[in-house]
């Protein structure tokens, strides 16, 4: 079956037993814990634990509506960091679709296992065998999953049914803490296609396991592995996920630079296509990795005529269909601007490269500061001189690096107020301080217009503010149009024409709360927490800094409108001297 019917039958099956159609979220979750998207059952994750309703609750990949229901199917734009080294062989990869149902106290292990041995026999793929949890100390062995599998054919005397330990049949939390469970497992021709978690329990950050008051369903399919099964391919870069994007590096090269160069193009397309940009941090550092990764390439197989730009207009092709965020112009123009930047970097680089005599983790990090290679490519490209290279010291390095920039920013910002929840703000000396500041106060202003122009459906899904301007994403489905654009503006300047007095208040997180100061309801803030608000216009959860009263701020205008992701705006505001 091809990968597109494959989706179109997942999704229908579910459907026509009573789950509700979710689309992706994006690949930037809104769970600061971790950095990118990993599983789909991270958009889901307050529905287990209760901390939000699926009838009430507004969901953000739905537009702010609520589920409406507590069973739910989608297909989730996936991505594994971890993975990256690893991508060459023949089964890793950094971005996959995972095909899941989900239930949040709808029903349990029966109709969990049943659903999905349905599914699969309805596509025709025939069960190896499963794997049930055999249970340790702390967490029982899953005698229930063993008697519902028993009755459809798989017991362990038959040999087509294994226990398994902790390690393999117990899932989550994905980030820092969150739901969690033991899983059964589903292999077929010797591949784990499906991961069927039982969300019975929650893992606090401490480590320790609560039961969770009502038990749900997580489950997760690679829709890449199941068309390799359901192909019948070895390997899954042959089946029609990837074998036209690796069809177009010429055959000369090897199989491994095939296969990265495959998967990295269309990682690229999906991040690019979710509003990620490279840049020297987080998901932007992780994007910027892939495209120098090729980008390396190309520069090593010019002669060969290896050349980026076709896979990645092939997989826009072949994914835009049913990911309508991805834009052709978008990855190209993005693709290009990375591309001039690093080319003359990188041809200093690769000399210096050659130059030195021996590679170690500080060697190798300065030739990543200074010429921006890439730990992949200096490992590669190293040859014997990188023997005793490894990530885990060249990441400490960069650790080490990250923690003295940020110390040096604290010290700017009087040790608080650098990291705003979601947002960010970035100054290198008092006079850019100064004007980051009123941009920070004006962004206050920007929300609280925001919401008043365009409804309470508005929330804030990110910040980030430099000297030139702010940068405020959140939730909203549609551009706005000249109108609105004026009317926030005008309702921003009135409030900084007011002059009104910016207060600070410091109060415990129930009492902040209870004034209905606007904050990211699912941030996990201190016990005390500071109140910013300005007259009875804006009252936000805020660490500062701010200015004293508005008309400090000067004049504001929205420079851009653009979208990030499905039903995430994005705004940038400037500001001018009165
Ligand atoms: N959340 C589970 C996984 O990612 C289903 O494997």
């Amino acid at each position: 079956m091809t990968s597109f019917e494959l989706r179109k039958q997942f999704l229908s099956f579910f459907k026509k037993n009573n789950h509700i159609v979710v689309p992706s979220s994006s690949l930037i979750p809104d769970d600061p814990s971790v950095l990118l998207t990993s599983a789909g059952m991270q958009q889901f994750k307050s529905y287990y634990t209760g901390a939000a309703d699926p009838m009430v609750s507004p969901h953000l990949s739905l537009k702010g509506k609520p589920i409406g229901g507590v069973n739910v199917v989608s297909i989730q734009k996936s991505f594994r960091t971890s993975d990256i080294d690893e991508v060459g062989d023949e089964s890793h990869l950094t971005f996959f679709e995972m095909m899941g149902n989900f239930s949040f106290g709808g029903y349990f292990k029966e109709e969990a296992i049943k659903y999905a041995k349905e599914f699969l026999d309805s596509i025709d793929i025939t069960i190896d065998y499963v794997t049930v949890f055999k249970g340790d100390k702390d967490v029982p062995k899953d005698e229930e999953s063993i008697k519902i599998w028993n009755e459809l054919g798989f017991s362990q005397e038959k040999g087509n049914l294994k226990l398994e330990n902790k390690e393999e049949n117990f899932w989550g939390p994905t980030g820092s803490e969150g739901p969690c469970g033991p899983t059964t497992e589903i292999f077929v021709n010797g591949v784990e296609v499906w991961n069927i978690v039982f969300n019975e329990y929650y893992c606090g950050a401490d480590g320790k396991l609560t039961k969770l008051k009502k038990s749900g369903i997580d489950t997760g399919m690679g829709l890449e592995r199941l068309s390799m099964v359901s192909q019948e391919k070895k390997i899954i870069f042959e089946t029609d996920l990837f074998k036209p994007i690796a069809d177009a590096v010429p055959s000369s090269l090897d199989e491994r630079v095939k296969r990265v160069c495959a998967d990295h193009a269309r990682s690229i397309v999906f991040l690019v296509g979710d509003g990620i940009r490279p840049s020297n941090k987080e998901a932007g550092y992780i994007l910027r990795r892939l495209m120098r990764r090729v980008l390396v390439y190309e520069n090593l197989y010019k002669d060969d005529g290896y050349d980026t730009l076709p896979l990645l207009k092939k997989a826009v092709e072949m994914f835009s269909e049913f990911y309508s965020e991805i834009k052709e112009d978008d990855i190209i123009s993005v693709f290009s601007q990375e591309k001039t930047k690093f080319q003359t970097t990188l041809a200093k680089g690769l000399k210096e490269l050659e130059r030195v005599d021996s590679l170690d983790a500080k060697s190798a990090f300065r030739l990543y500061e200074s010429f921006g290679l890439p730990y992949e490519i200096i490992k590669e490209l190293g040859g014997k001189k990188a023997e005793s290279l490894v990530q885990e010291d060249f990441d400490e390095q960069l650790d080490k690096h990250r923690e003295i920039s940020r110390a040096g920013q604290e010290r700017k910002f009087g040790g608080h107020g650098l990291l705003l929840d979601t947002g960010e703000l970035k100054a290198a000396d008092e006079e850019e301080l100064n004007i980051v500041t009123r941009l920070h106060t004006a962004t206050h202003l920007l929300q609280a217009a925001l919401r008043e122009v365009l409804g309470n459906e508005v929330e804030q899904a990110g910040s980030d503010i430099t000297a030139d301007r702010t940068r405020f994403d959140f939730t909203f489905e549609r551009k706005l149009n000249d109108k609105e654009v004026k009317a926030v503006e005008d309702l921003v300047n009135k409030a900084i024409k007011d002059n009104l007095k910016v207060e600070e208040k410091e109060m415990s997180y129930q009492d902040a709360i209870k004034t209905q100061a606007l904050h990211f309801a699912k941030e996990k803030y201190p016990a005390t927490v500071k109140v910013y608000s300005m007259g009875t216009f804006s009252k936000e959860l805020c660490g500062g800094p701010h200015v004293s009263q508005t008309k400090e701020i000067g004049k504001f205008k929205i420079a851009k409108q653009e979208s990030v992701a499905a039903g995430v705006r994005r705004i940038r505001g400037i500001i001018e001297e009165a």
